[in-house]
């Protein structure tokens, strides 16, 4: 299913929506750095120099140097972002909105003095008001499409031919585990084999046996960033990266030898506007770095390889700063997410993952908490009751599982998801693993497989 996008039929109007944002990316940042007067200055000097230092498209290029306004949304611009560009030309908001109606300036001013435009006919497309003619385009925008004509002909002839396979994404299974950062750091540094560590990594060998055989095409991996991106600047309760890629974070110790994650900005564009259609306010990320709650759990259920073999979209949860979200707020997210999944019109695999937790305690003289009964029983129910779970209160989770197992609550998110919860088939326990200690923490792991 397409997005559903009630606003297509307004007249003479963009809403600036996940696809308009992912097509004016550096479009919109471009404009964004003319805040800085440095900048402007380079810009004015040197339109082509300053432009070419951003990867915009050469349509984008040629959009902003001919001040067309109604050509740079057509290519993702947003207003806000454009205005900075009209700003640094000295133009006002009033100008700027005016040389998009084919107005001049003194009729558009002399509209807005006799009491602005009317909707009377400028509601839906096709009424006989005034915004509903033609785009007015500069000439630099008619001879860009003249001499495009071609290739947008034979652009379309291939997007058709190339269609995409008919069918929906499916949920195939759910993964579960702690993501401790010492894990990683055994990895990297070729420790697995030590005693410490061997029966750790040996819980995870039949998941990687498991993983090899069921690699989905995209993970929706849940996890939190632990004051890495997100510092107490912004606290994003729930945040979806919709960027193409993510690097590794710096932790304070190097970023981990890991590989890139490459994103799927199409599929989280969709679920995030899919989600926040369910009412859930998920803040959209572009620009995020990835942290051992992320990256520990890739490497925990891939190992070392080259590349990632799948897709991942990253989707923080703040567990750092109270109020944090509730086990039934996560669970019926879970849900939301399932719906958005299951409705995105491409017939690909995606597992969704929960991790942090089990029980672990980092801070003051209760440090070092483990409660392997506690740990053991979310487990069980996890698998057999997880709506009765959900409603766990947070200051239990704390109590019982110290203050950092507060993380269990992103598994709920991972088991909303799932078939059952919304009238399916009960999952299967695909492998089910639980160990202590890993640094200081209690280590479950679980993958549960929908049975569609
Ligand atoms: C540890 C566990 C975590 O989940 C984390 O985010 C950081 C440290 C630990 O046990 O050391
Ligand atoms: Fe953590």
């Amino acid at each position: 299913m397409a997005l559903e996008k009630p606003y297509l039929d307004v007249p003479g109007t963009t809403i600036f929506d996940a696809d308009q944002s992912r097509k004016g990316y550096w479009l919109n940042q471009f404009c964004m750095s003319l805040m800085k007067a440095e900048n402007r200055t380079r810009f004015k000097a040197d339109e082509d120099a300053y432009l070419a230092e951003w990867p915009m498209t050469d349509e984008q290029k040629a959009a902003v140097k001919a001040r067309d306004l109604n050509w740079m949304m057509r290519t993702g611009g947003n207003i806000y972002f454009l205005s900075k560009l009209g700003a640094t030309d000295g133009l006002s908001f009033q100008q700027m909105a005016g040389s998009m109606t084919g107005m001049t300036e003194q009729q558009y001013r002399e509209m807005m003095l006799k009491g602005g435009r009317s909707p009377e006919g400028n509601r839906y497309i096709g009424e006989n008001g005034d915004a509903q003619g033609p785009m007015a385009m500069s000439e630099a925008w008619k001879e860009w499409q003249e001499a495009h004509a071609q290739h947008a002909l034979a652009e379309a002839i291939e997007q058709a031919e190339g269609a995409q396979p008919e069918g929906r994404a499916t949920i195939t299974a759910s993964v579960y585990t702690s993501h401790v950062p010492a894990i990683g750091a055994a990895i990297d540094h070729g420790k697995t084999e030590e005693a410490y560590w061997k029966p750790l990594f040996a819980g995870y060998e039949p998941s990687k046996a498991w993983m090899k055989e069921n690699t989905p095409d995209v993970i929706f991996l849940v996890y939190n960033d632990h004051a890495t991106s997100f510092d107490l600047g912004v606290i994003p309760t729930f945040a979806i990266g919709t960027a193409a890629e993510f690097e590794p974070a710096d932790e304070g110790y190097g970023a981990r030898p890991v590989p890139k994650v490459q994103g799927d900005p199409e599929l989280a564009s969709h679920i995030a506007q899919s989600v926040i259609q369910q009412d859930f306010d998920l803040t959209i990320v572009n620009d995020l770095k990835v942290d051992h709650g992320l990256t520990v759990p890739l490497s925990l259920m891939f190992g070392q390889p080259e590349q990632w073999p799948c897709k991942v979209i990253p989707f923080h949860v703040n567990v750092v700063q109270y109020p944090v979200p509730s086990g039934q707020r996560c669970f019926a997210l879970g849900q939301a997410i399932r719906k958005a999944i299951e409705s995105y019109d491409k017939p690909i695999k995606v597992q969704i993952w929960g991790t942090g937790g089990m029980s672990h305690q980092l801070q003051g003289p209760r440090a070092g908490l483990i409660n392997k009964e506690w740990d053991n029983r979310f487990l069980d129910r996890l698998v057999a009751e997880p709506a009765e779970l959900a409603k766990v209160p947070h200051i239990e989770y704390v109590r019982e599982a110290g203050s950092e197992g507060i993380e269990l609550v992103m598994w709920l998110i991972a088991r909303g998801a799932m078939a059952d919860v919304a009238g399916g088939k009960a999952p299967s326990v695909a492998h089910r693993f639980f160990h202590v200690p890993a640094s200081n923490t209690a280590v479950g792991h679980l993958i549960l497989e929908n049975n569609l």
